[in-house]
């Protein structure tokens, strides 16, 4: 059942490629430039009179709904508040009939979430969920549906379901900034080919496996890591430091590059790995800075970049290089070495990677 794979979560990790391609598969309209969502529920004239977003989840799901929020405002702008579900409850949200609620879970059972819906609706929005469970509970009560086709995720730590859920938000994104009509066709076409590039991208990435499991041995004994990004890089942060606390037991932090110098900076030392997330885009500049900041003091740094000619060879200790993509696109394959890196320090450190403890794969108490 784990297809020849030690663990569930490193079969889920080698399914990206495929679980990533059926997730695009048949959504494009090519005609008219649009992008279909069989299960959506809502009008083009209900999308086109919305005011506001909100998107609501738990955790890693949380996560991608931080990278959703700059495909939105990017490509339909329209405001995006994003709550993680728990507070979101409880803060009496400003929900009227023109905004739309996003509940993004994989299991479709997430108590929080489901709260959160229910809390939405009862205000007189409008619901849409991103699902990897056909029929769940969060599924039924939205409005609508669009499902990963992740196929099940058995390891408790999210990977598959994180990378379609980021497809399915960008899709969401394109739908919406067609019917906001600040999308035309051609821009939908672009940029649908940009992600049907993505699955061989991955099948690429993937191929940093050993180079990530020697750095794993190197850095497995630390006792915190930081993990640092900006704009969309920043999820992927905060991301890379779940994957590692849960199933590792090492505390990690993900925090925005910009940031570090307003307080952790002072945890810097030679014994502290840096995750730096650095991929080539157009605050490259601003993170190498932050960057030269961790190295200047000793830190330890794991950088990620993209493409070849990052500039960054022979000056950071440890350089991980994924394919080259859109900036939209990025989160996807920098998430990559997020999991192998995670999945490999937990390995050598004996944990129950599939099953670690104090945690359920889906967590229906409040
Ligand atoms: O099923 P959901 O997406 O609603 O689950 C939300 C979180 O419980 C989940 O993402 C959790 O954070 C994962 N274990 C992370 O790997």
């Amino acid at each position: 059942e784990k297809g020849g794979y030690k663990h569930f979560m490193l079969k889920e990790i080698y399914e990206q490629p495929r679980a990533l391609a059926d997730t695009i598969a048949g959504r494009l309209q090519s005609e008219e430039g649009n992008i279909y969502l069989e299960d959506f529920g809502l009008s083009d004239a209900q999308l086109a009179g919305l005011d506001k977003i909100f998107i609501i989840a738990c955790g890693t799901s949380w996560h991608a709904g931080l990278v959703g929020k700059f495909y939105i405002e990017k490509l339909a702008r329209i405001p995006v508040e994003i709550d993680i579900a728990s507070e979101f409850r409880y803060r009496d949200p400003i929900v009227t009939d023109k905004s739309l609620t996003i509940l993004i879970s994989q299991s479709g059972e997430t108590a929080d979430t489901l709260a959160a819906l229910r809390e939405a609706k009862g205000k007189g929005g409008k619901s849409v969920c991103i699902c990897n469970v056909v029929d769940s509970s969060i599924a039924r009560e939205s409005d609508g549906v669009i499902y990963t086709h992740a196929g099940p995720e058995i390891g408790v730590a999210s990977t598959k379901a994180f990378t379609t859920q980021l497809v399915a938000l960008y899709l969401l994104a394109l739908k919406l900034g067609r019917s906001c009509g600040t999308l035309t066709a051609d821009s939908c076409r672009d940029k649908v080919e940009d992600l049907l590039a993505l699955p061989r991208k991955l099948e690429e990435t993937l191929e940093l496996d050993e180079q990530i499991e020697k750095i794993a041995r190197d850095s497995m004994n630390a006792r915190d890591f930081l993990y640092l990004g900006r704009g969309n890089q920043y999820p992927i942060a905060l991301e890379g430091a779940l994957k590692l606390k849960e199933i590792s037991y090492i505390h990690a932090e993900g925090y925005p590059a910009g940031e570090m110098k307003h307080g952790p900076i002072a945890l810097i030392d030679e014994n502290l790995p840096v995750v730096v997330l650095v991929p080539q885009n157009n605050i490259y500049d601003k993170v190498v800075s932050n960057m030269e900041e961790v190295c200047a003091r000793g830190g330890k740094v794991i950088a990620i970049t993209s493409g070849e000619e990052s500039g960054l060879q022979g000056k950071v200790d440890t350089l991980i290089q994924v394919p080259q993509t859109t900036d939209d696109l990025m989160p996807i394959l920098t998430s990559i070495p997020m999991q192998l890196l995670a999945y490999h320090i937990a390995v050598l450190k004996g944990t129950d990677v599939d099953q670690p403890r104090n945690l359920a794969k889906s967590v229906t108490v409040e």
